[in-house]
């Protein structure tokens, strides 16, 4: 399997491509598939501001769209102090898609922090309470 440096350099090359010309707040992501795959994304921004899409559903509906549905993690790079971690329209698409798996957040300066998405998104909304009645 791929390991942490490979995933988060991916993830630190997509973020170039970031498209970001209003916040200037460039974010890579780098989903990791059960085969063994890299995906990236980057954020896009839109002048029309809540168009905008972050860099980790970039990368999961370009899996989706390439018939890619398992996921080991997902890797978030920003130049940060602070690690950035998914805003919480990604995590719940990240639950949604990819289940309870591991958020490898990272900066610039190879700094990490792991995650479950179960952490950060506690009591998740899901399809099963659909089925409920
Ligand atoms: N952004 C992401 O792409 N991912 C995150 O995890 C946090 C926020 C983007 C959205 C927007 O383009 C910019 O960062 C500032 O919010």
């Amino acid at each position: 399997m791929k390991n942490n440096l490979e995933i988060i350099e991916a993830a630190t090359v997509a973020r170039e491509n970031a498209h970001a010309p209003f916040s200037r707040f460039k974010v890579g992501a780098a989903l990791l598939t059960t085969g063994n795959e890299i995906i990236t994304g980057c954020n896009v921004e839109n002048a029309s501001y809540g168009l905008t899409m972050c860099a980790e559903r970039v990368a999961i509906f370009k899996a989706i769209s390439e018939n890619k549905k398992e996921f080991v993690k997902i890797c978030v790079v920003a130049d940060t102090d602070a690690l950035t971690p998914p805003c919480g329209a990604c995590r719940q698409i990240i639950w949604e898609f990819c289940g309870d798996v591991e958020v490898l957040m990272a900066n610039l300066d190879g700094e990490t922090e792991t995650f479950q998405i179960s952490e950060l998104l506690p009591k998740a909304f899901d399809a099963g309470f659909l089925d409920a009645k």
